[in-house]
């Protein structure tokens, strides 16, 4: 009664400061705006960084040199239009310090010039072309390139007895990215790419591809789909019978993507990838990161876009501790340079010229470990850069 009576005669800024919500407290947030496709094609994406900042957040806290984190996820459905009009709305009306996210290269794209006008620090945690860091200085990569990615694959065709390949890529651009890096680094060792296939990105049919590649017989296919097309991609491949054929399927890990990968099937076996990470790789950052996943998330096993999501807000702590909380973008760009660290996925660190991400990369094969199907690691290409 004696506590009501004292509120009320102080007002509402007394009881704002009574109750320990003071104005000056409220200005200390710091909102990061994640745009991701949480439906459609992409939702695997979508849920998987979801899953991955979480983590993070749930691993570190959500106060940061004194400001109070605060997530505000949107949407996009894997279109770039809606990407683009959600940025502009989180800058204009929630005034995040921070875009993210950005589940495709075209969503990523759509959204630079947002991020360029506004000098918002946007952290690309999926798209892979190798073009995309460069179209705005506020942009900076924590998941991984298509050439970055793509390179270790030829080399290891070439050095293991394949002449001829095809290659079977989406027709956009991280597919563009890798068929050209797989094409220059193999014919670069001797090798001759016979034909460079092409499937439309939205609702693939890829059996006539499949069927071109297999009547050209080359030594092996290459393949690249990005995360949530592997498994039908693979199905396909299966009922093609190119492996009877005696074509070796190779491809980067995006194909045996750890989000399907264990019901793709015991076909499967053997594959030999090229990738930044996977929920196989052998050290104690990751086998704890896999672990507080599965945990956190109903036994959803990680893939390489939940490290994207990790590392990026890993990033976004990082570097409002180096401006000791100052959000201004030009800053936190800044601070984000030079930044390196150890991820779940092995050491990775942001290249200071181009913000690009450098990490290593690792040459898989598809084995059953206890009962389930892995990329196990059995070759690393360390400190790989994303772009020049
Ligand atoms: C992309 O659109 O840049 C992208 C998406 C998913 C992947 C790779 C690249 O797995």
């Amino acid at each position: 009664m004696f506590r009501r009576q004292i509120l009320k005669s102080i007002g509402v800024a007394g009881l704002a400061l009574a109750t320990g919500i003071s104005a000056a407290s409220a200005q200390e947030v710091v909102k990061v705006g994640l745009i991701l496709p949480m439906t459609g094609p992409s939702a695997s994406t979508g849920r998987q960084i979801e899953a991955g900042v979480r983590l993070w957040m749930a691993q570190n806290g959500t106060t940061v040199a004194g400001k109070k984190i605060e997530l505000i996820i949107k949407d996009d459905t894997g279109a770039a239009d809606q990407s683009k009009r959600l940025a502009t709305e989180l800058v204009v009306n929630d005034k995040v310090a921070f875009l993210a996210g950005f589940g495709l290269t075209p969503l990523a794209l759509a959204v630079g010039p947002v991020a360029s006008q506004a000098k918002v620090p946007a952290v690309i945690m999926a798209a892979g072309t190798s073009t995309i860091v460069a179209s705005s200085p506020y942009f900076v990569r924590t998941s991984f390139t298509l050439p970055q990615n793509t390179a270790p694959m030829a080399q290891w065709s070439a050095a293991n007895g394949i002449k001829t390949v095809v290659t079977l890529v989406s027709d956009y651009g991280p597919g563009l990215d890798s068929e050209k890096a797989f094409k220059a680094e193999f014919e670069g060792k001797g090798g001759k790419v016979l034909e460079t296939l092409r499937a439309p990105l939205m609702n693939p049919e890829f059996a006539a591809f499949l069927q071109k590649a297999k009547d050209l017989k080359p030594d092996a296919l290459f393949l690249f789909v990005p995360s949530g097309q592997g498994a039908s991609l693979m199905k396909q491949v299966g009922e093609r019978e190119l492996a009877k054929a005696g074509i070796k399927i190779i491809g980067t890990g995006d194909v045996t993507d750890d989000d399907q990968l264990n019901g793709m099937g015991d076909a499967l076996i053997g594959m030999i990838t090229s990738h930044n990470y996977s929920a196989a790789h052998d050290s104690p950052e990751n086998k704890a990161y896999v672990a507080a996943f599965l945990k956190a998330n109903n036994n959803m096993r990680p893939n390489f876009m939940s490290v994207g999501g990790f590392d990026g807000m890993a990033a976004i702590y990082k570097a409002l501790e180096k401006t000791k909380g100052d959000t201004d973008g030009t800053k936190l760009v800044e601070a984000m340079k030079g930044l390196a660290w150890v991820s779940p996925r092995g050491p990775m660190s942001i290249d200071a010229t181009t913000r690009d991400i450098t990490q290593n990369v690792y040459v898989r094969e598809v084995k059953k470990v206890d009962g389930q199907l892995y990329n196990v690691e059995f070759a690393t290409i360390a400190n790989v850069k994303g772009s020049n």
